[in-house]
């Protein structure tokens, strides 16, 4: 009897975006059009402009690959994409230049977008208003793994180690910033100076004297009117993949290690314009401390209410580790830690993007 192959699984890629990471965004749709499995998915590709307005683009992983060092961006070509606005459908709305309107169903959205409108709950609020199934955190531990203060109060309740910190608002800086000088001083020097919401390193400085406090919260301010201050941490940055289990319980990879160069921090440059920090993926670390960070990597997931997927950034202190942060959509191109972080552990990156999609369609948050 001859075989009746089962339709495609449609999929909306969701890339680009109003974020600074835009580009990263958009060299990891293309990795995942790459590899993603087209026996069993159709891929529709939508791409966000950095204006915002949502299109309906190539799905060719060429046109969003690095070509001789440029970075892809989504071009306005002119179509238009718009969600449903209740479950009764799952039909996308595509108008054309020429006028007409065309429609796409599709099973499940892959949002792979990193930063403000994208990693922050605000891009799953509008497809949990749509009624659609995605792939990744939902709205809630999209939010609150955005915003440090929140999310280093998170951690801290569920008993993980963080780093102290000082929150200060904007308004309270420019009231009387000698009251915030002090008030930050209680934690030593050198300090960090980190915006609440942002990514990317974007806005974090290292505050080595008082004297250089003021222009660190001007910069941390220009990204957001919420700063945070901590002490610098001394030790080594690990970092451990989380994937939601089937099970429930979270899968952990074995960790990676970020070697930045002596006295430098994994800042904008070193993350995107190549620096002298390396990747290392495993961590070479005892088994004591790959158990322990595995651990604390599973906690934190479970802690913000973690569904898909996950890196949990550490520092591995003399005694023990130290969460730094938990980033819902972490960089996913094929040589991203997390996706190598999987690797290393025997999940190929198109076994990732194939297991991701199948969470996604089921996900209870
Ligand atoms: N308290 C700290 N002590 C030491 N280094 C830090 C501290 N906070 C941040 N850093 C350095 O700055 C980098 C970026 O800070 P991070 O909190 O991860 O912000 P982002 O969300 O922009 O990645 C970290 O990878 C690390 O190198
Ligand atoms: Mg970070």
């Amino acid at each position: 009897m001859p075989t009746i192959a089962p339709a495609p699984t449609t999929v909306a890629v969701l890339f680009g975006g109003r974020s600074s990471e835009h580009e990263i965004s958009c060299v990891t749709a293309g990795g995942i059009m790459d590899v993603v499995d087209r026996s069993a998915y159709a891929v529709v590709p939508i791409g966000i402009t950095k204006d915002g307005a949502f299109t309906l683009q190539s799905d060719d992983p060429a046109q969003w690959a690095l070509r001789d060092g440029a970075l892809p961006v989504v071009p306005d070509n002119g179509t238009r994409v718009a969600f449903p606005t209740s479950p009764a459908t799952n039909e996308l709305v595509i108008s054309h230049p020429d006028g007409a309107v065309t429609t796409i169903a599709v099973d499940v959205v892959f949002p792979i977008l990193h930063g403000p409108f994208g990693e922050d709950g605000t891009v799953q609020g509008l497809l949990e208003v749509a009624g659609l199934p995605y792939v990744g955190d939902g709205v809630l531990a999209s939010a609150l793994a955005m915003d440090k203060h929140t999310a280093k109060a998170v951690l801290e309740h569920a008993g993980l180690r963080v780093a102290p910190w000082t929150t200060v608002l904007r308004r309270q800086w420019t009231a009387d910033p000698d009251a915030v000088a002090d008030s930050v001083a209680v934690h030593g020097w050198p300090l960090f100076v980190k915006p609440a919401r942002a990514g990317s390193s974007m806005g974090v400085s290292r505050v080595d004297e008082p004297a250089e406090l003021a222009a660190a919260m001007d910069l941390a301010f220009e990204h957001d009117a919420k700063v945070i201050v901590e002490p610098r941490v001394v030790g080594r940055e690990v970092e451990v993949a989380v994937l939601e289990g089937r099970d429930g319980v979270p899968r952990t990879s074995l960790p990676g290690e970020i070697v930045v160069a002596e006295d430098g921090f994994y800042d904008f440059a070193s993350k995107y314009l190549g620096g002298d920090e390396a990747l290392l993926c495993p961590a070479p670390l005892t088994d004591d401390e790959t158990a322990a960070i595995r651990s604390v990597g599973a906690r934190a997931f479970e802690a913000i209410g973690g569904a898909g997927l996950a890196r949990v950034d550490c520092f591995l202190t003399d005694d023990g580790f130290v969460v730094n942060e938990v980033n819902t959509m972490p960089g996913f191109t094929p040589l991203s830690m997390y996706p190598r972080c999987w690797a290393a552990s025997g999940v190929s990156y198109g076994e990732l993007v194939t297991e991701l999609i199948e969470l996604g369609r089921v996900a209870v948050r």
